[in-house]
């Protein structure tokens, strides 16, 4: 079959519905990106082809289909421990921190802001687990959110194939922390019930938090505009805690956004915190 090429204005109205709705910019040169992901969302719910999937956008109100788009145009590219150095700054010098300053009240917030299918939460849970068996006592509310339900539904099932495990975990960690499912693996129900996985859109309203110790920003910005990221930036501070850390991807920065952040001084890590004073 010959592969459909998307038609101008139907590529412009996508590009806008997708922007508008998620703050995800689609450059116009991108159109291979729109016809790969819409081919097959076509098809799978029935339609002819993306002039026909469009068509259909177009003449109803907001809905379903309309976020099928937008989480077909999500890149969710992930893999546990990402990155490596941030999970090693948390387990060496974060959380020994937050564990000698709030070891009165025992209260640990944390907050995954794009958590895709889960990985990255999973890391932080295991890094506890592994590291701070003391943690297990105090009272962790961590929320990991993300737009697409598709991917909260992977991350609340927490079953990964062995493609998945075999990028970024640990030989040790699967055999400790997963139980065998069939072909794939599973993360221990007492791990998985322990984050809340919610939807939450971070170019809309947010969900109200308690302030935050660490907030997990990672790698979703770059699909943003500048004045989405000053907003998300200003939201973060809003409710991150006065001694708490935010960390972003590796090619993310607060840099000529948002002058109150001050990076960490760690090497190898996207780490801020809100100046004081
Ligand atoms: C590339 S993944 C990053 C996953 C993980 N944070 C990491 O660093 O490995 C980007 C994720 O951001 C989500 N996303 C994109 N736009 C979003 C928005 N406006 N609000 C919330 N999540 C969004 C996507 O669904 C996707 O799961």
């Amino acid at each position: 079959m010959e592969k459909e090429e998307i038609r101008s204005p139907d590529l412009d109205y996508v590009r806008d519905m997708v922007r508008t709705r998620s703050a995800i910019v689609l450059e116009p040169e991108k159109a291979y990106l729109v016809e790969s992901r819409l081919s097959p969302l076509a098809k799978k719910e029935g339609l002819a082809s993306i002039a026909e999937l469009v068509e259909k956008l177009r003449s109803t109100p907001y809905g379903a289909l309309h976020s099928k788009v937008i989480e077909a145009m999500t890149t969710n590219e992930t893999s546990f421990f990402r990155d490596l150095v941030p999970f090693e700054v948390l387990r060496e010098q974060i959380l020994p921190e937050i564990i000698a300053r709030k070891g009165t009240s025992k209260r640990l917030n944390m907050w995954c802001g794009a958590s895709s299918s889960g990985q990255e939460p999973y890391s932080v849970m295991f890094t506890i687990f592994e590291h701070f068996p003391e943690l297990k006592d105090w009272v962790i509310q961590y929320f990991a959110t993300d737009i697409s339900e598709e991917m909260l539904t992977k991350c609340r099932e927490g079953k990964y194939s062995q493609l998945e495990v075999n990028r970024g975990l640990p030989a040790s960690m699967l055999t400790k922390y997963f139980v065998k499912k069939g072909m794939g693996w599973q993360v221990q129900e007492d791990i998985r019930s322990r984050i809340d996985f919610k939807p939450m859109n971070l170019a809309g309203t947010w969900l109200t938090f308690p302030p935050m110790d660490l907030v997990f920003i990672r790698n979703v910005m770059i699909y943003f505009d500048m004045d989405t990221k000053k907003q998300i930036l200003g939201n973060v501070r809003k409710i991150l805690d006065p001694d708490g850390y935010l960390f972003l991807g590796g090619s993310e920065t607060t840099l000529n956004l948002d002058n109150e952040y001050e990076r960490v001084a760690v090497s190898g890590t996207s780490c801020y915190r809100v100046k004081k004073g």
